[in-house]
């Protein structure tokens, strides 16, 4: 198998985050073997930033895969502590991935655990609310 830990660290040195110096990676395994990436991109105006998990999953969907292409997502944060989504991106996760994929999340030092976006999130907001 694939190390996948070398291979988010090496990713995350692309990110783009100039004000909180905080490298996020993320890569998105699809049933075709095809690993899609993301990193976080910031901005001057700093609500704009967009995490790595929605760039790579954005990515996924631009590409033309769909949820159901989606075996597993790895994450890297460049912390000691245990990495975690923010709710944005579990809000955004919620609709994108199934809720039973496994979320694989590394720090800094090579520790992971994984858990899914339905742990996550649960009782999480879907378009059925709208109605
Ligand atoms: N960040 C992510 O990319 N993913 C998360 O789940 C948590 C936070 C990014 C956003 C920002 O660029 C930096 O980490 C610090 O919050």
């Amino acid at each position: 198998m694939a190390n996948y830990f070398e291979k988010l660290k090496l990713l995350s040195t692309k990110a783009y985050a100039p004000y909180s110096k905080f490298h996020v990676s993320a890569i998105c395994l699809l049933k075709d073997g095809t690993e899609v990436s993301g990193v976080n991109i910031e901005n001057a105006a700093y609500s704009v930033t967009i995490c790595a998990e929605r760039t790579c999953l954005a990515q996924v969907y631009t590409l033309g895969y769909q949820k159901a292409d989606i075996v597993k997502l790895f994450l890297y944060t460049d912390s000691n502590q245990k990495g975690s989504p923010c709710g944005t991106c579990r809000q955004f996760l919620w609709e994108l991935i199934a809720h039973d994929v496994p979320l694989e999340i590394y720090n800094q030092k090579g520790e992971s655990y994984v858990v899914t976006i339905g742990d996550l999130l649960p009782y999480g907001f879907t378009k059925e609310d709208l109605q």
